[in-house]
């Protein structure tokens, strides 16, 4: 374990440890992004380097490409991969059902297309994460850039009709511009506090014309490792 973790960080090495553990020499390995999947990245570095893992990686972002590539691990598209034994990733949020909210680090799109294509997705997540739920933490829109005030606009008709409790939405921006996910779209994140019917309110936000992808992941994972700040792990 590396020294001096914060209690919180402990929490999402340790969870990223024990899903290491479920790689073979190989596997092709959907990597996902964010802080607790970067822990994962670094393990499955250490074991290439130390216990002659081999695997493919498929990462989910340019962050994530560089991290894997940094640690040693050989990572190619999933054009070329096609199918993945393996997906790991992190989470904003998970329930009772394994239903998540992702994409707090904007790369939602391609960890939904990496994890669909994989034959298991495993999230790794820190014990907060786990809600009755899914709502609290802001739901992200992906958008084309093209007429994106038209699309929030429809975005927040569309949860009007659905009476859906919190309707308030704001574009996600970085310093004074608005974020680019790694395909160039904006995010616009929905302050929805709890979110009643996720498998309806996906299709809706999917259906609107402008809306690339939803950060709501319903009946795509098969496990969620918890980590705790004391060292303890729990699957879900
Ligand atoms: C990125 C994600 C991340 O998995 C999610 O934001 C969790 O991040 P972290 O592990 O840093 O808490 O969906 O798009």
């Amino acid at each position: 374990m590396p020294p001096e973790l914060s209690p919180i960080d402990k929490a999402k090495f340790v969870a990223a440890k024990r899903a290491a553990q479920m790689v073979e020499s190989g596997m092709r390995v959907g990597l996902g992004t964010g802080s607790t999947a970067a822990w994962l990245v670094r393990c499955l570095g250490e074991m290439v380097r130390q216990d002659g893992l081999h695997i493919t990686g498929v990462p989910t972002s340019t962050r994530t490409a560089e991290l894997a590539r940094e640690v040693g691990i050989e990572v190619t598209t999933l054009d070329d991969a096609k199918w993945l034994d393996l997906t790991i990733d992190g989470a904003d949020e998970f329930d009772g059902r394994l239903n998540l909210i992702k994409g707090g680090g904007g790369a939602l799109l391609q960890e939904k297309i990496v994890a669909t294509a994989s034959d298991q997705m495993v999230v790794i997540a820190d014990a907060g994460k786990e809600v009755e739920t899914l709502g609290a933490f802001p739901l992200p829109i992906e958008v084309i850039p093209f007429g994106w005030q038209t699309t929030k606009a429809l975005v927040e008709e569309t949860l009007v009709s659905m009476d859906v409790l919190g309707r308030d939405s704001t574009l996600r921006r970085d310093g004074d511009a608005p974020f680019r996910t790694d395909e160039g779209n904006y995010i616009i994140d929905l302050h929805l506090k709890r979110i009643g019917n996720a498998q309806h309110l996906a299709l809706a936000m999917n259906q609107l014309p402008g809306v690339v992808e939803n950060g709501l992941f319903i009946d795509i994972c098969d496990r969620v490792i918890v980590g705790y700040g004391d060292g303890r792990v729990e699957m879900r």
